[in-house]
């Protein structure tokens, strides 16, 4: 049986009690998962031959059998071979793990599929999150599909167009807080413990976690049952780092994979506080009040499982490393215009860290890196219209089109 821990503490919750934080020391929980029953079912069949998408891993998910899964087709994104990327940076063997893939075009939805099937899974009737934008997109969307009622609580000002949009067109109760993504989340936590039939649904929610634990376990597989020698992830509320690490560790501990990668966390230069403790070699941080970066999706002072993150990366060898918001844009933009994929910001910080390390020589040349870029750049088209080469407007003519193009007329 799979049950809820207190990651420091190590008490112990049922499965299907509603808990965010310890009631003993008051840290945050994680899931112990039976991994039994998994190592049965990897072996079966029906396993090998299932498409590869986070509910292939259904036997990895604290979901009771006789529950109907809430879902979107998510996972299965594609992890791509970059060669030109790797060329332009030095590397021979990278790859990127293109989560922008995914149904609401953010790795938010692996987490959404299985939180929101837990949710209702609990008789949960409204469910509540904060977001900097993708998670209340992706909330959005599964509590419709769910035919859920959803609040969304958002930073006022900084929150990307595509992720407004989306959450606004599901029928979400979009709240603005005057406020940054730190202070909105406060509200949420007190509001879930005030009114207990408010489900919650930040990454502090564990079955959050276990549904984006999938990105690791598809990695491996996509790599015919390998880790990468590195990971590296941009970094925000620390949820993702935390949760593939854990996907990682699972497939290892059930001898899938027969090393485990080192976790490379990636945050902007102005919200950096996990990089700042990995970098003194800390074991807390210090929040940052007022964090900024053109990357608003990681613009979070003050992340939740920042404890889960360090020890993912001391764990595992890794590192942490801080980007600007130039070399974030400058890396949106190679990945866009020599491997033709569009992230957004956030996610080009993945990108950015890479060059950095390469360049600084933390990163050895014929490491096998995967990069994971969290989320589609239709997230934040005002960004790439202004850093884009303008549209020539031109005359309806022939002449007038060859001319532009510098072509002669013939
Ligand atoms: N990349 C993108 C595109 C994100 O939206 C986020 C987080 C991250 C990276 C960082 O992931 O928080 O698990 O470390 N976005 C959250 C949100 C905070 O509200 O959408 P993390």
């Amino acid at each position: 049986m799979s049950f809820q821990e207190c990651i420091s503490c190590h008490e112990k919750y049922g499965i299907d009690e509603i808990v965010y934080f310890c009631r003993k020391c008051g840290d945050i929980l994680e899931i112990k998962s039976d991994l039994g029953k998994a190592a049965v079912t990897v072996k079966s069949v029906g396993y090998r031959e299932s498409a590869l998408s986070v509910w292939r891993y259904r036997c990895f998910m604290p979901i009771g059998d006789a529950s109907d899964v809430v879902s979107l087709s998510e996972g299965g994104t594609g992890l791509h071979r970059s060669e030109r990327l790797g060329e332009a940076l030095g590397l021979s063997d990278l790859w990127v793990k293109n989560e922008g893939e995914n149904p609401t075009g953010s790795f938010k939805d692996r987490g959404m599929t299985v939180g929101v099937t837990k949710a209702v899974e609990l008789g949960a009737r409204h469910v509540i999150c904060a977001s900097t934008g993708n998670t209340s997109a992706s909330l959005a969307a599964y509590a419709a599909r769910a035919g859920i009622r959803c609040t969304v609580l958002i930073p006022s000002g900084k929150i990307a167009y595509g992720k407004l949009s989306q959450a606004m067109i599901h029928g979400a109760k979009v709240l603005q807080v005057r406020g940054n993504f730190d202070e909105a989340l406060g509200f949420v936590l007190k509001l879930a413990e005030k009114h207990r039939s408010i489900y919650l649904l930040n990454s502090i929610n564990p079955f959050r976690i276990e549904g984006q634990k999938s990105l690791g376990f598809e990695i491996c597989e996509q790599l015919g049952g390998n880790a990468p020698d590195r990971l590296i992830v941009p970094v925000g509320n620390a949820g993702n780092i935390s949760a593939i690490w854990k996907g990682f560790s699972e497939f290892y501990q059930l001898g899938l994979i027969s090393k485990l990668p080192k976790m490379t966390g990636i945050q902007a230069a102005g919200s950096a506080p996990i990089v700042k403790a990995v970098k003194s070699h800390s074991c807390k941080i210090v929040p940052v009040a007022e964090p900024e970066t053109v990357a608003t999706a990681i613009r979070i002072g003050a992340p939740v499982s920042w404890k889960k993150a360090i020890n993912a990366i001391n764990e595992s060898h890794g590192t942490a490393e801080t980007v600007t918001d130039e070399e974030i844009l400058d890396a949106q933009k190679l990945l866009a215009q020599i491997e033709g994929i569009f992230v957004e910001p956030a996610s080009a910080s993945s990108i950015a860290g890479l060059k950095k390390l390469v360049r600084n020589g933390i990163i050895n040349k014929n490491e096998r890196v995967v990069c994971v870029t969290t989320g589609h750049g239709l997230k934040d088209p005002d960004i790439a219209v202004k850093m884009g080469e303008k549209p020539v407007e031109v005359d309806a003519e022939m002449s007038a089109i060859e001319n532009a193009l510098g072509i002669k007329s013939k």
